[in-house]
């Protein structure tokens, strides 16, 4: 029998990889997009599947209770799957009220709606399941000498950022949902995604795009962070095992064991950038140098034991072949990368990188 899904953010960059692999995976799926198009959505990111009937798009907030309710009672949901969220800590360092609203309050009202409409469904909880798509950041920071300690589902909350604390204010408020109402609920947190129609506020995207342009490649710091990436092909395959055999009311950490310092990425892409486009412009010299993020996290390291023995789960693409196919897709969607770069993006960047 077909299934609907309730997938929120699905024009964001992981929101729409999952939703593409979710329509060319299983021929018999319904998927209800419901996004608000901020700065982060774009529904170009979904030019493949316009004409496909199984996909419906809505432009709508998930803090609008009227709108989700009424979604709950057009579609018979099975799955939520919530995507969406304000994602950027830098913009979280500035405008922490944004991530609590979206981030907390928006995923309280899908929690009550889904409770409401299941609740009273005949069904009930059945063959349900709210999936919350959540975030290593949670967990707070790692130190650099400890290279054996990694995040497990065990380890305690302890985020730093206004966008981490509203990212673990959420997974809370799922938690209790399951623990109070019963609904069956998971809650997922990925590391470090990275792949095609990522926004170019985040550090690979970002970099590839400056590079290209020989403009100033910006590392905050001493560039010695190190963050763990993960292809988001992966992360979108992680997120479809657990919703289908995920136990209920469980935590996934999803990672795969693949740490790097920002120097380490930066220095990647301009090697292969330089490779590729045969342009000696692009070198390391373009390295610039700035101002370190406020309370900026050392390490984050998954350890994804968990998924892998309870789903049998791993990471199927390398970081040398993700890398490289990600900078061939930037690449050759020029047209994308303009499209989103334009008038606000501007604005952004100037605001962030040329005070320094
Ligand atoms: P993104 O910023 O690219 O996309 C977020 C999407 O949510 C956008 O399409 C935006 O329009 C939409 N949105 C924002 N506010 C909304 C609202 N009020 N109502 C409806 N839609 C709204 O983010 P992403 O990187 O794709 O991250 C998706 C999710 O995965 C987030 O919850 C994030 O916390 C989590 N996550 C991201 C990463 C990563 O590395 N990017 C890693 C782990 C977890
Ligand atoms: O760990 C998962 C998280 O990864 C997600 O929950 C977040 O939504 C996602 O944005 C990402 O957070 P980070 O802060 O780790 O990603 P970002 O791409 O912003 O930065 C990666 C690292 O690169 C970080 O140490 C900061 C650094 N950086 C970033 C930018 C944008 C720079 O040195 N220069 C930059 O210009």
């Amino acid at each position: 029998m077909r299934e609907t899904y309730l997938v929120t953010g699905g024009a964001g960059f992981i929101g729409s990889n999952f939703v593409l692999y979710m329509l060319e995976k299983y021929e018999d799926v319904r998927i209800i997009n419901v996004d608000k198009l901020t700065y982060a959505g774009n529904i170009k990111n979904l030019d493949s599947v316009a004409d496909d009937e199984r996909h419906i798009f809505m432009q709508a907030d998930i803090c609008d209770a009227d709108v989700i309710c009424k979604i709950f009672q057009d579609y018979d949901i099975d799955y939520v799957v919530n995507f969406a969220a304000e994602s950027h800590v830098d913009r979280s360092i500035r405008t922490p009220e944004v991530f609590a609203q979206t981030n907390v309050m928006g995923t309280v009202n899908l929690l009550n709606a889904a409770k409401a409409s299941w609740g009273s469904s005949k069904r009930a909880f059945e063959n349900r399941k709210f999936l919350q798509v959540s975030t290593d950041e949670v967990y707070g920071s790692l130190p650099l000498d400890d290279p054996e300690c990694f995040f497990q589902e065990s380890t305690p909350l302890d985020p730093r950022s206004p966008y981490s604390a509203s990212k673990a204010a959420a997974d809370l408020f799922v938690k209790s949902y399951g623990d109070t109402y019963g609904l069956p609920i998971n809650i997922t947190r990925c590391s470090n995604n990275y792949g095609p129609y990522q926004f170019p506020e985040k550090l690979i995207p970002l970099i590839i795009n400056n590079a290209v342009h020989h403009r100033a490649l910006p590392v905050y710091g001493d560039g010695l962070n190190v963050r763990d990436w993960l292809y988001v092909e992966d992360h979108c395959r992680a997120i479809d095992m657990v919703l289908r055999k995920g136990k209920i009311g469980e935590i996934y950490n999803i990672g795969g064991h693949n740490e790097r310092n920002n120097l380490t990425i930066v220095r990647t892409i301009v090697r292969e950038l330089e490779t590729v486009l045969q342009d000696s412009e692009i070198n390391d010299s373009l390295i610039s140098y700035v101002e370190d993020r406020k309370g900026h996290d050392r390490r984050y390291g998954i350890d994804p034991k968990k998924i892998k023995t309870d789903l049998g789960w791993y990471p199927e693409t390398s970081f040398e072949d993700g890398i490289v196919r990600t900078i061939a897709w930037y690449l050759s969607h020029e047209d994308w990368l303009e499209s989103v770069t334009s008038g606000a993006y501007r604005e952004y960047y100037s605001k962030m990188y040329e005070h320094h």
